[in-house]
């Protein structure tokens, strides 16, 4: 499969004498696909039922004349303001109970059903003109879900919606009350519609009041991502695609995955770094102009997941953001260094994030590949050479991984509810085991919590899954390598109760957790062969074989051959030095890369990338700072 560049561009933001230029220069520089329209809803229909198409039409013939391929996104996260006239409650209310106003982006609420009708209604009119138009060769639905905060609102709508739905799962309240707890402190409901949301309470709400609530604002996502997406597929056969962010755990994006063909996702490194990722401040200052390392990679894997193997980036950051709390430009040589990475790791497409800066609204100060004033930036020379490149290595094929981390969002929402300590975050302890992995310079695979057949790996990594599976259970019962599971692994009901028998319920395996510590920052337990466990330790009994003890002798690893429970959160270095060993048992080579070098191999290559912002050395090779180099496998 050819790898391809594309940008996403803003039409209606431009004067349409500009636009032949525009485009011309996008198929110069070797872009082969344009997104549009995902904005554009004003323009669209500026009066309820009064819609102007003309524009629209004129733009994506100018842009498929001059070569590219569009991908249309359809403009539901910018619903125009006479939708608040229609519908006044449609507004998101934030947890404090404060309605989200219109004048930014995304002021709607997954719960409002009549404003998932417009979202549906304008998806088929866009399906019906565009669907089998030659030009448009992808959809993309919506815009970043949950992007600003935006998947849980504390609405009348959602509300109703919340009572509607406990009612269906839990068809009494009785059976509510008892799966929830709630004799205790007398919270017992004799109907549903006196079930409020889980928010301004006294003291926290009952935990298993939140996740419910959680469980149903991701399927209300869900559903309103499947209502698009049914429709459009009833007007066109090019792919639906939706593009995700980073670090965004609100929604299951593995469910929103199934009704979609490839999963794409925003990548702006920088901003990452220093908006959401935990770190040391010598690491932020190490990786200021490149991003962490690891961030993209994670999330190139996961969404070649999600995308059950069909992988782009939407939006790659080509210069400095506008919305990081910093936002300094990139290393010359990162917009080509992310782009080759993503194709490393699976990516059929990267899009550029912007065509040109706009000269006005909130984005204005956000880079491009031309700056305001049409001149070039220097991410248009990258993505150019880029493209020269592709050409010489059309491709490159992904590799099959010996090694997988599951990733549940479903724990992330219990673990929200139910933290135990101020540092348990269920991304946070994912993308630690990741990181170790990484490392090592494996091939890793994110795999989802129903996955049912593990036999194409050797090492699987399960932590922090509040429950598993009965599918993945089976899976493990069989599995023939070695996996490690926890912490905090299989130690919850359902509804987020303790079992009894304590968990984990693990196949041959006579382990449970007994008690659980959380720790200060500057608190760590040692261990016996030297490393510490932070944030998180967990006291286990059981007869099954001791693998690895605290330095005072309490059990830390314990399980059999095939799989075994991790009672802790292990540092950086613990965790490499946990997984190099499992590695040498099973055979499988973890040679631990220098601290910014990070390699992927494809079928036919193997690409390290230098993250650091000086040159590497690799082999006989010298790669220079923000340089990427390949050889044959
Ligand atoms: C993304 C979003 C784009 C743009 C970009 C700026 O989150 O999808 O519309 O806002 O960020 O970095």
């Amino acid at each position: 499969m050819q790898r391809t560049l594309g940008v996403c561009y803003y039409p209606e933001h431009w004067p349409e004498e500009r636009w032949e230029t525009d485009a011309s220069q996008m198929a110069a520089t070797g872009l082969s696909w344009v997104r549009i329209g995902e904005f554009a809803w004003s323009l669209m229909e500026p009066e309820p039922g009064r819609f102007d198409w003309a524009w629209l039409d004129r733009a994506v013939e100018t842009l498929g004349a001059a070569g590219l391929k569009v991908v249309m996104g359809t403009p539901t996260a910018t619903p125009p303001r006479w939708m608040i006239d229609k519908y006044p409650d449609m507004l998101a209310v934030d947890a404090n109970g404060h309605p989200r106003k219109f004048g930014s982006r995304r002021h709607y609420d997954f719960s409002h059903l009549g404003y998932r009708e417009e979202a549906h209604r304008i998806a088929r009119l866009m399906a019906e003109r565009y669907g089998s138009n030659p030009y448009v060769a992808a959809w993309q639905i919506d815009n970043e879900y949950d992007c600003h905060d935006t998947t849980l609102s504390y609405s009348q709508a959602a509300r109703k919606g919340f009572q509607d739905w406990l009612a269906q799962r839990y068809q009494s309240t009785d059976a509510l009350n008892r799966a929830w707890g709630n004799v205790f402190w007398s919270m017992q409901y004799e109907s549903f519609d006196q079930v409020e949301l889980p928010n301004l309470t006294v003291t926290e709400p009952n935990h298993a009041h939140q996740l419910a609530f959680r469980r149903y604002s991701s399927d209300q996502v869900v559903a309103f991502n499947k209502v698009q997406a049914d429709e459009i597929r009833k007007h066109t056969n090019a792919p639906l695609i939706h593009n995700y962010m980073g670090r965004i755990m609100t929604f299951d994006h593995w469910a929103v995955g199934a009704d979609l063909d490839i999963a794409s996702w925003d990548s702006y490194p920088i901003g990452f770094l220093s908006d959401r990722l935990e770190g040391t401040s010598e690491e932020k200052q190490f990786y200021l102009r490149q991003g962490h390392p690891d961030m993209q990679a994670f999330h190139h894997d996961l969404y070649r997941g999600v995308g059950r193997g069909r992988l782009w980036v939407m939006e790659q950051q080509p210069g400095p953001v506008n919305w990081a709390p910093y936002n300094p430009a990139p290393l010359p040589g990162m917009a080509r260094l992310w782009a080759w990475e993503a194709f490393a790791h699976g990516a059929e497409t990267v899009c550029y994030f912007r065509w040109r800066q706009a000269p006005f609204a909130q984005e204005q100060m956000h880079a491009a590949l031309l700056r305001p004033d049409a001149a070039p930036a220097p991410a248009l020379a990258e993505a150019r050479q880029v493209a020269d490149e592709i050409a010489t290595l059309p491709d490159v094929g992904t590799a099959d991984a010996k090694v997988a981390l599951v990733v549940d969002y479903e724990s992330a929402w219990a673990w929200d509810a139910q933290p135990q300590g101020r540092d348990f975050d269920m991304f946070r302890l994912a993308f630690a085991a990741y990181r170790a992995l990484r490392r090592g310079g494996l091939n890793i695979d994110i795999i989802p919590p129903d996955t049912a057949d593990l036999s194409n790996y050797r090492l699987v990594l399960a932590p922090g899954l509040m429950r598993i599976s009965d599918t993945l259970r089976a899976a493990l019962a069989k599995f023939d390598g070695i996996a490690l599971v926890g912490p905090r692994t299989d130690t919850k009901t359902d509804e987020l109760g303790i079992p009894t028998p304590l968990g984990p319920d693990l196949p041959d395996v006579s382990v449970s957790v007994v008690m659980t510590e959380s720790l200060p920052p500057n608190d760590a337990i040692p261990l016996a062969s030297g490393g510490v466990f932070k944030h998180w330790f967990e006291h286990l009994e059981g007869d099954a074989k001791i693998y690895l003890q605290t330095a005072n002798g309490q059990p830390a690893v314990m399980g059999q051959q095939h799989l075994r429970y991790l009672a802790g959160w292990p540092d950086d270095m613990t965790f490499r030095q946990i997984i190099a060993s499992l590695c040498e048992e099973l055979g499988l080579n973890y040679a631990e890369m220098p601290e910014g070098l990070r390699v992927r191999e494809t079928k036919t290559h193997r690409f390290v990338f230098n993250y650091a912002s000086a040159p590497r050395q690799w082999g006989q090779v010298e790669i220079p700072a923000a340089g990427v180099h390949w050889e044959d496998l």
